[in-house]
């Protein structure tokens, strides 16, 4: 199994990495006189929260630094989406106390989902932090901070209905300058029964359009060529002026509701050389709208990642999902009818959700081989405290069960990978140029409308850059080809 895993890993296919993985802030220096080290953990989201932080902290006289022992302020910013993810921070927290012991005049501190859960747990009772600071309370961390300069712990855990930070402007950290995410939306109103996340995030809140396109358009005018608009459930993106409660005279001329499918729409409408990609799509939201606008715009990548989580019916209602099976493919097809077998497909799974039979496991796989996914995130159920099935149901598969079950759709999914990818060989695919290939200085690394990464001889080419590639051969995770006119 770990090999396997490993393997797996290798080749891009298993990818508890995209959840689980470091970002390390880049080193910004602009003179100011103290430096933040920032380390984030989780989902896409929590990364583009760190980038909101570095703003908010640069205004208050702090500069990133991507190297630990020159940080005057250390923040952990956490993900509590599996119980692998939590111990990974501990272990991480207690490393970063031996070092504050030789240096106690460095701050720690914990952001995100796990601050928001544990609250003050983890200043009482732990001892190993200075400052807790949950996903709404980013604009109080200045203050937080001086609260610590004078001596005292500082924590902030409120949630609010309101905040989308629509006015920071962020710091892109860790920047290739050709892609970037933009948040347009915070927190879940879902209540998916296995899920923290509507617990660490709060309600579910969507950000001014109009703030939207400015940052998309700012982006692109310095450069960028790839926004991806985040929010846990985009398709119940609203925003109204009414609801908001900012109808002012002078935009009076605004749309009196602004759904996903037109947002979309006004981002694609920026310039067509930008491409716009989004993420994530709920099967029982996702609108035939939204699949007609990407079909309108070239510029709409054609990529959905639509995770299922289980392909049995009575699984997905233990899971409070809110379809079925059928449900489902009936998405599936009529992404199919009205995008094509081109568009990308990609799905997050978990195996050995409580009383989960092997008979239910095997329609997981057998609803993989129907959709044929391009790519999938795979996980096994981790119990977290205070969710739903938490409260109502007994963790009852054993740990082998749900890891063999794990195994067998990683294979699954490698599997479809290299076939879906074997379809792409011999065609010639557009690419956007996002920088250099990781095995190799020589090559480009870029993606296609379809999300797939693309690996071809540099020539004289630039980043930034859309060419054309026939690819020539592939593996499960990468199409490789070399460019043509
Ligand atoms: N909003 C997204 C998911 C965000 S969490 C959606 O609805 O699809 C990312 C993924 O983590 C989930 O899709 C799910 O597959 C996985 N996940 C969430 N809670 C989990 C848990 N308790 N155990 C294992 N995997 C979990
Ligand atoms: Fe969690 Fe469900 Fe919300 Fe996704 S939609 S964040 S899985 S509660
Ligand atoms: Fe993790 Fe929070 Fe994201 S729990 S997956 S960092 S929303």
């Amino acid at each position: 199994m770990e090999n396997l895993i490993k393997d797996l890993e290798v080749l891009g296919v298993f990818d508890e990495k995209a959840f689980e993985t470091v970002k390390v802030s880049a080193s910004q220096n602009t003179g100011k006189t103290r430096k933040l080290y920032i380390e984030s953990y989780g989902c896409q989201m929590n990364f583009s929260d760190g980038e909101i932080v570095a703003s908010i902290l640069q205004k208050e006289g702090f500069d990133t630094t991507s190297n630990l022992d020159e940080a005057d302020l250390v923040f952990l910013n956490t993900c509590s989406i599996r119980e692998k993810a939590e111990t990974t921070v501990r272990n991480r927290l207690i490393q970063i106390n031996g070092i504050k012991k030789k240096k106690p005049n460095m701050m720690v501190g914990v952001l995100g989902c796990m601050a928001e859960r544990l609250k003050n747990k983890l200043l009482d009772e732990e001892k190993i932090v200075d400052l807790v600071a949950g996903p709404d309370a980013y604009r109080d961390l200045p203050q937080l901070i001086t609260q610590v300069d004078e001596g005292s712990k500082a924590v902030n855990t409120f949630l609010s209905r309101e905040e989308t930070y629509a006015d920071v402007q962020p710091v892109r950290l860790n920047s290739n300058g050709v892609t970037a995410f933009i948040s347009i939306m915070r927190g879940c109103d879902n209540m998916c029964s296995f899920c923290v996340v509507p617990f660490t995030r709060g309600r579910e809140r969507s950000r001014d359009p109009e703030s939207i396109v400015a940052e998309a358009r700012d982006l692109f005018a310095k450069g960028y060529r790839e926004v991806t608009l985040l929010g846990q459930n985009v398709d119940s993106y609203k925003w109204s002026e009414e609801e908001n409660n900012k109808a002012r005279l002078e935009k009076i001329n605004r749309a009196a509701v602004v759904n996903f499918a037109s947002l979309l729409e006004r981002v694609a409408q920026i310039h067509r050389h930008l491409r716009v990609r989004f993420s994530t799509s709920h099967p029982k939201d996702i609108t035939d709208e939204v699949l007609y606008t990407m079909a309108k715009y070239e510029n709409i990548c054609k990529y959905i990642h639509l995770p299922v989580q289980s392909g049995n019916s009575r699984v997905l209602q233990l899971m409070n999902r809110g379809h079925s099976r059928d449900w489902y493919l009936q998405r599936v097809s009529k992404i199919r009818e009205i995008l094509g077998i081109e568009c990308g497909i990609s799905s997050d799974m978990i195996t050995g959700f409580c009383t989960e039979t092997e008979d239910e496991h095997k329609e997981t796989i057998s609803l993989m081989d129907a959709v044929q996914y391009d790519f999938s995130y795979m996980f096994f159920y981790s119990e977290r405290p205070g969710t739903l099935a938490a409260k109502k149901y007994a963790d009852d598969i054993p740990m082998e069960v749900k890891k063999k079950r794990l195994e067998e759709i990683i294979k699954k999914q490698n599997e479809l990978s290299l076939k879906r990818n074997q379809m792409d060989v011999g065609k010639v695919h557009k690419v956007l140029i996002e920088g250099a290939s990781r095995r190799s200085a020589e090559q480009w690394q870029g993606r296609n409308t379809a999300n797939k990464v693309v690996i071809f001889p540099k020539e004289n080419r630039n980043k930034g850059e859309y060419v054309n590639v026939l690819v020539e051969s592939c593996t499960a995770a990468t199409l490789i080809g070399r460019m043509v006119d």
